[in-house]
């Protein structure tokens, strides 16, 4: 099988076990994840899935924050995911990882009541949004609710003009969709209800917004 391709963390695979340090030190990494995880309202028992998990510290957050939830990072990268892995170790959390080639989830479908995602779908070109999309869609249980930090079109020109330096960085097609403000109508073309965006972040790198949808 030929090997997935897919934008790394930081652009370069050499990048990549700075990706924690970089974005932790540039970001209000702390405050999105959290919020993502509190507008989640992630219930005890609820089976729950990071999608483009990374080094799983949104991972690691969720379970923490709800250590009766059960969760489940996938990401493309498997270099990454070891870096999760260890991190997971560490801390002796309960959380399944798994990697993917980027086409279906290893999932049956309607397996999760809750999706969440982080600064994961700007690095997608549209057509490939679309289709995570779709899958996101199928493995979601009927009632289940997707949760998506990453950037949006912002009203401000100012941080419309700072999200241009990580579309230099990402690439300007992955993240066209992100800043012309169309992951709502992307979202309910997977056929999720009511995408709506529950909060916004400025950031030095644009901003950041959190949307929810529902599938019924
Ligand atoms: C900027 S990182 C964010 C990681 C993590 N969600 C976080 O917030 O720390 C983007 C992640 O998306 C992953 N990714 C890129 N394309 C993907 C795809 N098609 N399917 C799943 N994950 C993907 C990358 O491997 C990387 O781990």
């Amino acid at each position: 099988m030929s090997e997935a391709k897919f934008v790394s963390a930081l652009r370069f695979k050499w990048l990549t076990p700075l990706y924690d340090f970089f974005v932790g030190a540039t970001m209000p990494e702390v405050s999105i994840k959290q919020s993502l995880i509190n507008i989640a309202y992630l219930t005890d028992g609820a089976a729950v899935l990071d999608f483009g998990c990374g080094t799983a510290t949104l991972t690691i957050m969720a379970k923490e924050h709800r250590p009766a939830i059960n969760i489940t990072g996938i990401d493309i990268d498997k270099t990454i995911l070891n870096k999760a892995e260890e991190k997971i170790i560490q801390k002796g959390l309960d959380i399944k990882l798994t990697d993917y080639n980027g086409e279906r989830l290893p999932f049956e479908d309607n397996s999760f009541d809750r999706i969440i995602s982080c600064l994961v779908f700007h690095h997608l070109e549209t057509p490939v949004k679309q289709k995570v999309l779709a899958e996101i869609f199928r493995v979601t249980k009927n009632n289940g609710q997707l949760f998506i930090a990453d950037f949006g079109r912002s009203e401000s020109w100012y941080q419309r003009l700072l999200f241009n330096m990580i579309r230099g960085l990402d690439g300007f097609k992955p993240t066209s969709a992100n800043a012309k403000g169309l992951i709502p109508s992307l979202i309910a073309g997977a056929g999720f209800i009511n995408p709506v965006i529950k909060k916004k972040f400025k950031t030095v790198f644009g901003e950041v917004q959190i949307f929810k949808a529902i599938k019924q």
